[in-house]
């Protein structure tokens, strides 16, 4: 079981597949990129599955998500997912992309055993998204969606984060998209976790903005503390029912006392939280020939240092080295 001293046990694993991404969000990386890790550095695909293995056969983990830069760009994607699908017991797989080219992959990603998938979308207008993201790929996102949906991967959940002057007044146009086409939409709260370190408490748009938006055109009524569990989504019902609403407030209401996860990033670390400022090298266990168990006793005790919370409210609180593309989403 991987436990912290807080008594919270970690049970969904985030696996960053590359630190790669096609898209270039304003909110996480520079148009130019960045230094992107070097083939040796990434694990291989027997090492993540070696090491999937050992979180879901050792350590009680039980969900685990696919998550970059964009996890679409790795080859082996869906020979990853077709492995981690054959453990015992079982793991639920999930994948966090941007969308692009999962028109092409829905199918065999379904095949191969991925139950569900998160996709992110900022705007439904191609002119705001390439003013967001710095390409012209809006088409494609909408297509990937499309195909999840056909593929029968479910639920397809959507992915916006509000920016101001950019797509701030979209949100309940997003949410009457999203009701129409039966995706469940949710809206992230921006966290300082951009390559720029452009982040600024007092321009990001907060849970309690999105929801007056939202409010000039829906009900929403609180779904109720117990349906969140551990999840980072506060959910609201729209209009009566049966559609959903989520708001992942990140910044104005974190939900680290419920936190369930832990995170490997593509270069084979350890992270027990989004904002920690330590890994813990799994990589270089491996490859110094570490059996299972040791592997095991690395990763709880890593697991035995997560911090209490992100400490974004504290005075001190300094942005992880490492962006959100590096890290995994
Ligand atoms: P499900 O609700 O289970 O589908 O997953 P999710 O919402 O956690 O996953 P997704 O990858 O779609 O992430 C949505 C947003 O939540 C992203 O902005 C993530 O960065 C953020 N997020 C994911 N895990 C954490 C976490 O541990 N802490 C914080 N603060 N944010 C997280
Ligand atoms: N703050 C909040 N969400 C972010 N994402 C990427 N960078 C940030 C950030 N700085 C979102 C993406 C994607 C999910 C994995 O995280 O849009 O939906
Ligand atoms: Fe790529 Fe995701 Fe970063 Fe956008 S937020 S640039 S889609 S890794």
């Amino acid at each position: 079981m991987l436990l912290d001293t807080y008594g919270r046990v970690a049970t969904d694993l985030r696996v960053s597949l590359t630190d790669r991404c096609n898209l270039r969000c304003t909110y996480c990386m520079p148009e130019e990129g960045l230094k992107w890790l070097a083939k040796p550095e990434l694990l291989t695909d027997d090492e993540i599955v070696r090491l999937v293995r050992v979180a879901v056969t050792m350590l009680g983990v039980e969900e685990v998500r696919f998550t970059g830069g964009e996890p679409l760009l790795r080859p082996g994607l869906v020979g990853i997912v077709e492995r981690c699908a054959a453990l015992e017991p079982r793991p639920k797989l999930s994948l966090t992309t941007n969308g692009i080219g999962l028109e092409r992959t829905a199918e065999a990603l379904r095949a191969a055993g991925l139950d569900r998938v998160n996709v992110s979308l900022d705007t439904l207008d191609p002119e705001v998204f390439q003013r967001m993201t710095r390409r012209r790929r809006h088409a494609d996102v909408l297509a990937g969606l499309a195909a999840a949906r056909a593929a029968g991967l479910s639920p397809v959940k959507v992915n916006a984060v509000l920016m101001p002057g950019l797509n701030e007044a979209e949100a309940p146009d997003l949410l009457s998209w999203a009701v129409e086409h039966a995706y469940e939409l949710r809206f992230i709260e921006q966290m300082p976790l951009d390559a720029q370190h452009g982040w600024r408490r007092e321009g990001m748009i907060t849970a309690g903005d999105i929801l007056a938006s939202l409010r000039t055109r829906f009900s929403l009524t609180p779904e109720g503390e117990d349906s969140r569990g551990s999840a980072p989504a506060e959910r609201w019902i729209v209009d009566g029912g049966p559609h959903r609403v989520g708001v992942i407030a990140s910044v104005t209401r974190p939900f680290c006392r419920t936190c369930d996860r832990t995170r490997l990033t593509a270069d084979g670390q350890v992270r027990t939280c989004l904002f920690a400022r330590e890994e813990s090298d799994l990589r270089g266990a491996l490859r110094a020939g570490a059996d299972d168990a040791e592997i095991a006793r690395l990763w709880k005790a890593a697991m035995w240092g997560k911090k209490a919370g992100s400490g974004l409210d504290d005075p001190s609180f300094l942005q992880p080295a490492r962006p959100m593309s590096a890290i995994g989403g």
